[in-house]
C-alpha cells in the first residue's frame, strides 16, 4: 500500500528528539527552529510530559465523554488560570480545524445567523467551514464553497466598518488570527482587533480568536490577540496545547450557553490527551516559558533587524517572519542541508521561525550565526 502523496517532503527521517534538537536515523543532530510547525511548545520529549503521559497510560488511556473525566476539569482550571480567563468554558476536541469548526458552529447556533467574516491570507484549517473561511481557493473543494463567508482585507478597519454598517445583523462571527501564520506572519494591529470587538458588541456577532498557531504563549502572551487588550468570545487552540500529542479545544466566554448535544466528539478530552495538555501547562508555568518566549523572541528580532540583507522582520515572541531576498532564495534549503537547522516557510519568500518556547539564547545564537554565514 502506498502513502497518499500530498506532502512535499524533506529527505530526513527523524528518530529522536530532545528540547530544541532532533536527530535523524544517521545520528545527525538538527536545531529545530520550526517546532514541527509550531507544535512543540515546551520542548521535544520534555521529561515531565513523558512521565505524565506514561503514568496516565498505565491507568487508563481512553473512555468516552459519557462518564466523568476529572482530568478535563483539572485541565480547564489550569488553562483558565494561565490564560487569565477563569470564567470561560472549555470544550475539548482533537485538531485546530475541528476547534475552528466548532467555534464557527457555536457562533451560528448562538446568533441564529449564517454569515462569517474572515480575512485575506487567513488559514483556519481543512474541514468544511474552517476551509471555507481559509483564503486559499486551491484547498477549498467544490462541496466546501459557500457564499456564507465574506473575505475582507486584513488590518483594514474601514472595510470592516463598512461591512457591518451594511449587514451587521446577518453576521454570526468574525474569525481572526492574532498573527497570521500560514499567511506569512502578519500581525493583527491593536486598532483592528479593538474594532472587531466593538463591531461584534454593537451587532451581536461573536469574536473568534484563532489562536491555533499564535496561541499557547508563543507570542509572549497566552493568546496573541491578548496584546490588543480586548477579549474575544471564543479562542481556538491546538498545536502547542499538547506539545505533539493531538489535543485541541475552544475557550468559550460565559455568555455563550451550552446545550446537550450541541457539540460533540468521540476522542476529544480523553484521559491521555488531558494528561499531555496538563503537563504542557505545568511546564509552561514552572519554567516561565511565556516570558522566555518574549525575551528570546525580542533578542532574535533585534538581531534579525540588524541584518541588512533580510527585510520586514515581524512577529511577536517566538513567532517571527522575515523576507528572504531574491539573491538568497535557497536560504531555507541551505540552512537545513549545510547547517542542519529546520525553519518554516510561507510562500513566496518568507522564512518563519516557530521554535519551542524553551529555546535558549545559545540556540538562538547558533541559528543567527548560520544565517549570517549564509547571507554573507
Ligand atoms: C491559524 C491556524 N488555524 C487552524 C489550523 C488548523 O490546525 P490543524 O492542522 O490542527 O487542523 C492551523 C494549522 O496550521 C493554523 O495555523
Amino acid at each position: 500500500m502506498k502513502l497518499f502523496d500530498v506532502y512535499p517532503l524533506n529527505n530526513v527521517a527523524i528518530t529522536k528528539a530532545k528540547g530544541s534538537n532532533v536527530w535523524d536515523d544517521k545520528g545527525n543532530q538538527y536545531l529545530d527552529m520550526y517546532g514541527g510547525h509550531a507544535v512543540i511548545s515546551i520542548g521535544h520529549t520534555h521529561p515531565h510530559w513523558v512521565e505524565k503521559i506514561e503514568s496516565q497510560l498505565r491507568q487508563i488511556a481512553f473512555y468516552s465523554n459519557s462518564v466523568l473525566i476529572p482530568q478535563q476539569q483539572q485541565l480547564a482550571d489550569k488553562l483558565g488560570k494561565l490564560s487569565g480567563k477563569n470564567d470561560y468554558q472549555l470544550f475539548l476536541c482533537n485538531s485546530g480545524a475541528e476547534a475552528n469548526e466548532n467555534a464557527l458552529k457555536l457562533a451560528s447556533f448562538h446568533t441564529g445567523r449564517k454569515k462569517i467574516v474572515a480575512f485575506r491570507k487567513s488559514f483556519h484549517g481543512r474541514t468544511s467551514l474552517a476551509v471555507a473561511a481559509t483564503d486559499n481557493p486551491a484547498i477549498v473543494a467544490p462541496v466546501n464553497q459557500t457564499n456564507n463567508v465574506i473575505f475582507l482585507p486584513f488590518n483594514d478597519t474601514a472595510s470592516l466598518q463598512a461591512l457591518f454598517n451594511a449587514q451587521g445583523k446577518e453576521i454570526a462571527a468574525v474569525i481572526v488570527e492574532g498573527i497570521q501564520g500560514v499567511g506569512g506572519i502578519n500581525v493583527a494591529s491593536t486598532e483592528f482587533l479593538q474594532a472587531i470587538r466593538r463591531l461584534c458588541d454593537e451587532s451581536g456577532a461573536v469574536f473568534i480568536a484563532d489562536a491555533v498557531q499564535c496561541g499557547y504563549g508563543r507570542s509572549g502572551k497566552f493568546y496573541a490577540q491578548d496584546h490588543s487588550g480586548v477579549n474575544a468570545d471564543i479562542y481556538s487552540m491546538a498545536k502547542g496545547m499538547g506539545n505533539g500529542f493531538p489535543v485541541a479545544g475552544i475557550s468559550i466566554a460565559p455568555h455563550l450557553q451550552p446545550k446537550y448535544g450541541m457539540l460533540g466528539t468521540t476522542f476529544g478530552g480523553n484521559h491521555l490527551a488531558c494528561a499531555a495538555a496538563l503537563a504542557v501547562l505545568e511546564v509552561m508555568e514552572q519554567e516561565n516559558l511565556m516570558e522566555n518566549a518574549k525575551q528570546t523572541g525580542d533578542y532574535l528580532m533585534e538581531q534579525l533587524k540588524a541584518m541588512p540583507k533580510i527585510a520586514n522582520v515581524r512577529g511577536a515572541g517566538l513567532m517571527i517572519g522575515f523576507d528572504v531576498p531574491e539573491t538568497h532564495k535557497d536560504l531555507r534549503k541551505n540552512l537545513l542541508e549545510k547547517h542542519r537547522i529546520f525553519t518554516g516557510e510561507a510562500k513566496p519568500n518568507v522564512i518563519r521561525l516557530l521554535p519551542s518556547l524553551a529555546l535558549t539564547k545559545a540556540e538562538a545564537d547558533t541559528f543567527l550565526g548560520a544565517l549570517r554565514e549564509e547571507l554573507n
